[in-house]
């Protein structure tokens, strides 16, 4: 495989780059993002759009950065050089700029989630005081410290390279995750209140459907599928070419999906059950009191009704997991710039992976004690930057680079994927469809917003 510089790297195995992607692509956004997007706009029928926009638009960007990322072995802005991108190159620092600003709030959220593991146990010891403190979202300096304390983690793993880092974290961590799940999913489903949040997430009322909830349910995607921002051309160019690309592809995007479903299915009705007890989930006006709270003021409630230990050892593991999944993402998020100046700007592992650090722990520190611009550092960043970021993409696969050499590049792996049913539908959903979607919504959306 092609490598520009020592401090490359290659991924062990097949499972192990699947489940390093699926790691990039499970994380808060399953967990804090998404049942509060359910939430917020009215269950089922936001599920439902959601769906949509991961298999008929995810997918197929997804295979268009694996294919990008193997055929030139280099980060998003040295992939579109590499083919002679142009004015595409752009699209590559835009990805790059997306994923340092995405870190910059994502850091903040996932030391919140270490620090809960620290509350629940706390609580479970009957240190209600401490419990307290650890739980404060709104304390800057206790953000600010477990955010710099992610950070750090974040550097430990990526200094570490491919594959003892990135791929020994991420393939223990999963199977766990899923696990712990599906266990909280039954014990929810027996709660009092719990079958109402049920029905509102599986039973769709379509009249909700708008075009603030396709906007976010698109955004959603590409934030969930992490895509649209290059991080996995990166992944992609660490794949050797025995790989075949769809098939992985399909494998991210199913266990991508499949963890957000669990979340929702766990999410929905312990929130109707939390109200059942009384805390306050929705204002008079049935909007969310709390959005980014939500997971964080749900979930402990549902550990502390358990009886015994079992709420202590299940939070405690619970908010560990989450943590773990959160750090695989943080993970491709800052592999992302520093593969761009390992390649780009020869620079050593070790020193891009400090300077980004050092850049996305003062951000991440600064949105710490204003939290307010988790909102629109996800808005610009995000919700709009993303699918643009797949707009582009799609756009330079059809136009520039064009899907035959794309279908190329996928043979290795696939030999016979032009004459497949993929082979078929692919093109046409990666140079037309998709694009066609998200310049409708972004649009809309624009014109909406001004
Ligand atoms: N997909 C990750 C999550 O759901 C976030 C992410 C976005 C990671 C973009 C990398 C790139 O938590």
């Amino acid at each position: 495989m092609a490598t520009t510089s020592g401090d490359r790297g290659e991924w062990g195995s097949k499972l192990g780059f699947v489940f390093a992607a699926a790691g990039s692509a499970v994380g808060l956004g399953n967990i804090w993002k998404f049942p509060s997007e359910v939430a917020e706009n009215g269950g089922a029928a936001f599920l439902v759009i959601y769906l949509l926009c991961c298999f008929v638009v995810g997918f197929p960007v997804m295979v268009a950065e694996l294919s990008i990322g193997r055929r030139t072995g280099k980060n998003p802005v040295g992939a579109f050089k590499a083919l002679g991108g142009g004015p595409f190159v752009l699209v590559g620092y835009w990805g790059i700029l997306c994923g340092v600003a995405i870190l910059s709030f994502y850091l903040v959220i996932a030391g919140w989630t270490f620090s809960y593991a620290f509350s629940e146990l706390f609580h479970g010891l009957g240190q209600t005081a401490w419990s307290d403190a650890f739980a404060a979202q709104g304390s800057g300096p206790k953000n600010a410290i477990f955010t710099l304390l992610f950070a750090l983690a974040t550097f430990l793993v990526v200094i570490g390279g491919v594959q003892s880092g990135i791929e020994r974290v991420t393939k223990t961590l999963m199977p766990a995750l899923l696990v712990i799940l599906v266990l909280m999913i039954g014990y929810v489903l027996f709660q009092p209140g719990s079958s109402e949040g049920l029905a509102v997430y599986l039973m769709p009322d379509f009249s909700k459907i708008s075009t603030g909830l396709i906007f976010q349910a698109m955004g959603q995607a590409f934030f969930s599928l992490s895509l649209g921002m290059g991080a996995l051309i990166t992944y992609g160019s660490y794949l050797n070419r025995r790989q075949n690309l769809p098939e992985a592809a399909a494998y991210v995007t199913l266990a991508d999906v499949g963890i957000a479903f669990l979340a929702g299915l766990l999410i929905m009705p312990a929130m109707y059950a939390a109200q059942a007890n009384g805390i306050a989930i929705f204002d008079a006006q049935g909007a969310l009191i709390n959005s980014t709270g939500l997971v964080f003021n749900v979930l402990p409630a549902l550990f502390h009704s358990m009886e015994g230990t079992i709420g202590l050892i299940l939070g405690v593991t619970f908010f560990l997991l989450l943590s773990m999944a959160a750090l695989t993402s943080t993970i491709s998020l800052l592999e992302v710039p520093v593969a761009f100046l390992i390649d780009e700007h020869g620079m050593k592992r070790t020193q891009a992976a400090a300077l980004i650090t050092t850049i996305v722990g003062v951000i991440g520190a600064a949105v710490s004690f204003q939290l307010s611009l988790i909102g629109s550092l996800d808005l610009v960043f995000n919700t709009i930057g993303l699918p643009l970021g797949g707009l582009m993409i799609c756009l330079f696969l059809a136009y520039a680079w064009k899907t035959t050499n794309a279908m190329a590049e996928m043979e290795d792996g696939f030999p016979g994927v032009r004459d497949s049913a993929f082979g078929k539908i692919w093109p046409v959903a990666v140079g037309i469809v998709s694009p066609i979607l998200i310049a409708i919504v972004l649009t809309t959306t624009l014109i909406n917003l001004f």
